[in-house]
């Protein structure tokens, strides 16, 4: 379906996988969450109900995970790149992770027996903060490229983790690429968000990773969510909530849509293909959502969201502008939630959906309605801050 410019596909759930998935289970998220736990910085971040907001909109509930509160880094990525150069270490000293909590990573114990190491990948800025992050923690080094029009404040936050970073003049996939060759010709360890063929080991760790925000939202609800939305880029996050979810409630999992930037939709159009193969978008991929910004699903993400997700969702880039105004300006009682452009497209969507009428088809594809209880993760804070009071003050990005 197509209604002021936005796309959506609806699918039905494949329930011969059983909803169940052998790495994103219940018992792994613990895991997950034990060694973050194990960071002088971890703290759940608030489950923020905007009980005002649901009203508004004519919902029951809408409960946004704030994960501008992780570690100070005003993003959910740190918790993938850190869980995955966690078992790596763990990997390449043949322990197991279980054993490997921060105050022995960091030691010099296990500094002597690793040696010195560098991590290289590719970012928007969230991934590669959380990789520069974890590297300076572990007095290791990282290196750090970004796609053409990265965010220079992006760009300094990384640098201010000790890494060397740059932004190249290529889009995100290619620079990937890039990444990847300069890794194999130097014998550096890449630890990029998503997976290509042969290279699925340390993506995998990183989803897994992203399971200990799916864990505490879990534990944070104080009631069964109807409806779950998941922003993507190439999807690792998403499939890791996902997966997580249906391991919890199986084949009553709630609805789960994916959401994705009209210049970036790769999950969409393979949805929308259905042929069995994976699709992507080319060229600049145009958004202001730069989390998203990405042009190739990752595989293993692929194969939990084609056979779970109940739909996926191209948006315009004034749906997350519109998040971030509305999550900046709460109405009485509700609490503010600073959401950076990836942050807010979830929200946005629920947003622009209940209230613009031009939208009513695609309201009722989400089956949206005074009994939808609806869990959405603010995935950044104001990671640009510049962008973020063009649109929250200046009012760029208006409703189309
Ligand atoms: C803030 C934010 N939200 C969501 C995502 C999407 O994650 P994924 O690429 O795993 O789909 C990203 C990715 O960088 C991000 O930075």
């Amino acid at each position: 379906m197509e209604k002021a410019r936005f796309k959506w596909v609806l699918r039905e759930r494949n329930r011969k996988i059983a909803a169940k998935t052998e790495v994103f289970t219940e018992q792994q998220a613990r895991r997950v969450r034990s060694f973050h736990s194990s960071f002088k910085e971890y703290s759940p971040t608030p489950l923020i109900e905007l009980t005002s907001l649901a009203q508004h909109l004519g919902i029951k509930n809408l409960f946004v995970k704030d994960e501008s509160y992780r570690f100070g880094l005003n993003a959910f990525k740190v918790l993938g790149g850190s869980f995955a150069i966690g078992s790596y270490i763990a990997n390449e000293l043949g322990e197991d992770i279980d054993d490997l909590p921060y105050m022995r990573l960091v030691s010099d114990e296990v500094r002597s027996l690793l040696g010195s190491k560098t991590f290289i990948t590719t970012t928007d800025g969230n991934h590669g903060r959380g990789v520069a992050w974890t590297a300076n923690r572990l007095k290791q080094q990282a290196i750090v490229y970004m796609p053409q029009g990265s965010a220079a404040e992006r760009l300094a936050n990384i640098r201010a983790e000790g890494a060397q970073a740059e932004i190249t003049d290529m889009n995100y996939d290619d620079t990937v690429r890039y990444t990847s060759e300069l890794a194999q010709k130097n014998g550096w360890i890449i630890v990029q968000d998503t997976a290509w063929d042969g290279y699925t080991r340390i993506p995998l760790w990183i989803m897994q990773g992203y399971m200990t925000m799916a864990l505490e939202a879990y534990e944070q609800l104080p009631v069964k969510p109807t409806h779950i939305f998941l922003q993507a880029g190439v999807g690792s996050l998403a499939g890791s909530v996902q997966g997580f979810f249906a391991d919890i409630y199986g084949s009553s999992c709630p609805l789960t849509f994916i959401v994705e930037p009209k210049g970036a939709d790769c999950l969409y159009q393979t949805a929308a293909a259905n042929d069995g193969s994976l699709h992507s978008v080319t060229g600049r991929l145009e958004t202001i959502m730069a989390g998203l910004a990405c042009g190739e699903p990752n595989s293993i993400a692929w194969e939990i969201l084609g056979n779970l997700s109940d739909g996926f969702i191209s948006c315009p880039d004034y749906t997350a502008a519109q998040g971030m105004r509305i999550l900046g300006n709460p109405l009485a009682g509700d609490t503010k939630v600073s959401a950076g452009e990836s942050g807010a497209a979830t929200v946005g969507l629920v947003a622009e959906a209940m209230r613009d009428e031009r939208l009513s088809d695609l309201k009722q594809a989400l089956q949206l309605d005074e009994n939808s209880v609806v869990l959405c993760f603010n995935t950044e804070g104001d990671t640009d801050k510049e962008n973020y009071r063009r649109i929250v003050w200046d009012g760029a990005w208006g409703r189309e």
